[in-house]
């Protein structure tokens, strides 16, 4: 399924679909994540927040005269700030989990952030969360602090670095 997939940011839709498909984000959000870690992915997003860029993978729509609408298969979000960006979230959804989106995110990711003069990307990951590590890990991320207690008591996390400017 993963041939099928199309990348791309919110702000390349009008408001309508943008809206839409932060709708269906923010669905998939509450799902996924304990409500202290999902993130307001609201409106506010697609009209003030040019640094915060909100990434959407769908299915390729089967024809454009399908009515179904495509798919949200997975989505990531992360804020430049100055060489920096730091990836807040990445998300595939569930039953599309282990079947390689992930890793299409994360190069789609590295590629953008590198053509847009980015030096590096920045990310907290939960350490029991081993999926995520171990995508970022095979991504080049290497892990650089780890702190206690960090989502909640007992729950560490780690941070991940990876330097675009190097390889
Ligand atoms: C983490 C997550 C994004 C991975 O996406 P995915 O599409 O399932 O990952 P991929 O299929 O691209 O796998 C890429 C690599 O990730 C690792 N991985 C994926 N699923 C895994 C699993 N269940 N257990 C261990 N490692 C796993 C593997 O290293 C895999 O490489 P492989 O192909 O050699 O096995 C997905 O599991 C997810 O959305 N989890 C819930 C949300 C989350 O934890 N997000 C990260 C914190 S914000």
């Amino acid at each position: 399924m993963s041939e099928d997939l199309l990348i791309s940011d919110i702000h390349s839709l009008g408001q309508k679909d943008a809206l839409d498909i932060l709708a269906r984000i923010a669905r998939v959000e509450k799902k996924t994540f304990p409500s202290s870690e999902a993130w307001d992915f609201g409106a506010d997003l697609w009209r003030k927040k040019p640094n915060t860029r909100v990434l959407y993978a769908t299915n390729a729509p089967p024809s454009s005269r399908s009515k179904e609408p495509p798919v949200l298969i997975a989505y990531a979000l992360y804020v430049r700030q100055k060489g920096t960006a730091l990836l807040h979230k990445v998300c595939v959804a569930e039953p599309y989990r282990g079947q390689g989106v992930g890793q299409k995110l994360m190069n789609y990711i590295d590629e953008r952030l590198r053509r847009e003069g980015c030096q590096s990307i920045q990310l907290w990951v939960d350490r029991a969360r081993a999926p995520a590590r171990a995508l970022y890990a095979r991504s080049g991320f290497q892990e650089r602090e780890v702190i206690d207690d960090y989502y909640a008591p007992g729950r560490a996390g780690i941070r991940m670095v990876l330097d675009l400017e190097r390889g």
